[in-house]
């Protein structure tokens, strides 16, 4: 082909020309959140020749070291997404409560959840790092206020989620329903182009994804479910591979294009958090569509991740996420089958 290829504002207008009831805001807020993400990968690049590396000195929300870039990430999202004009408001990782939009600035219908930076142990040794995000509607359009329960949703009800991966290149990887599309940015041309049109995963994987070192702190089902992929006898008829980078976008990333599973279960390592690490809202939920969308799977054990309805902002939920397969045989042998 001519030409460079299809930029992701392109193929954005095809498919709001496709649907007759679209406005063109989703297509901004879009926009905004790629122009923010470029912005977040052009410090991220710079990291280790600015002073943007080390902690903040703050602990969040989650009971975590904030680190400079998950602040960095944080301001940039919140200032430009604010301004954007689409928003009732917003929800992060790193606030502890919903980031309401003022009042000098233009509303909007729509609700954006975020973790603005994924991977905060990699940040300052050049592994890569992403940026998850999230989209509903408004339970009621129109109304004065934005309430809690506006965000306390099913994940079926998100209209569009995705990610960005600051990785060997930096990726968007989105849906709105109507398939999984990957794009790359072309750093000479400051463009994300179509790179990966329609992702589908692969049915079963090769890879296995956790932290194992957790092992002591997990149940019988759980031990059962590694050593199922690391059994010569099981469905593949030999030992998955295993792959740990630490950061969920790019563990999530690699598996969703190769096929496999990642897994973060509950354990008994902190009584404070019985279920897992990994966040309902900012992280599972978001990857869930995504993994759906592409032909996969994602559940806490029990029940499908789109279908928990979220009771906290900041709730965390057990992650068991990847190819078809994989997902069932952990889902069947959780519940000790
Ligand atoms: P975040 O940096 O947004 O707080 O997320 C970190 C998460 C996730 O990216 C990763 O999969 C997981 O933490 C790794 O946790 P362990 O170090 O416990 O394996
Ligand atoms: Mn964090
Ligand atoms: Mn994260
Ligand atoms: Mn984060």
């Amino acid at each position: 082909m001519e030409g460079i290829g299809i930029t992701v504002t392109e193929h954005l207008l095809m498919h709001q020309k496709a649907s007759p009831a679209a406005t063109g805001r989703f297509t901004s807020l879009l926009t905004e959140l790629i122009f923010s993400a470029k912005i977040i990968a052009r410090e991220v690049q710079k990291a280790g020749l600015v002073d943007i590396l080390g902690l903040t000195g703050e602990v969040n929300v989650q009971g975590e070291q904030v680190r400079k870039l998950d602040e960095f990430a944080n301001r940039v999202l919140i200032y430009r997404m604010q301004r954007a004009g689409v928003l009732c408001a917003m929800a992060s990782e790193e606030n502890a409560d919903i980031i309401e939009i003022p009042d000098r600035y233009p509303g909007g219908d729509y609700i954006l959840v975020f973790d603005p930076l994924d991977g905060s142990s990699n940040i300052d040794v050049n592994v890569s790092i992403g940026t998850i995000f999230s989209i509903y509607r408004r339970k009621e359009s129109g109304r004065a206020y934005v309430a809690l329960d506006d965000f306390l949703r099913k994940g079926s009800e998100q209209v569009a989620a995705g990610y960005f991966l600051y990785g060997t290149s930096v990726m968007l990887v989105y849906t709105t329903g109507d398939g999984v599309h990957g794009f790359t940015l072309d750093p000479s041309v400051g463009e994300f182009l179509l790179s990966h049109p329609n992702i589908r995963i692969p049915e079963r994987g090769k890879t296995y994804s956790v932290n194992e070192a957790y092992t002591p702190y997990w149940d019988e089902r759980t031990r059962a479910v590694v050593d199922y992929f690391k059994s010569p006898d099981n469905d593949l008829g030999k030992p998955y591979t295993a792959r740990y980078v630490g950061s969920l976008v790019a563990d999530f990333h690699r598996n969703l294009l190769n096929g496999g599973i990642f897994m973060y279960p509950a354990d008994r390592r902190d009584p404070a958090k019985p279920r897992g690490k990994l966040r309902l809202l900012c992280e599972a939920a978001p990857l869930a569509f995504v993994v759906e969308h592409a032909g996969g799977a994602a559940t806490d054990g029990r029940t499908r991740i789109l279908d928990i309805q979220a009771a906290a902002l900041h709730e965390r939920v057990p992650l068991f996420i990847g190819s078809r397969a994989d997902v069932e045989r952990a889902t069947a042998l959780l519940q000790g089958g």
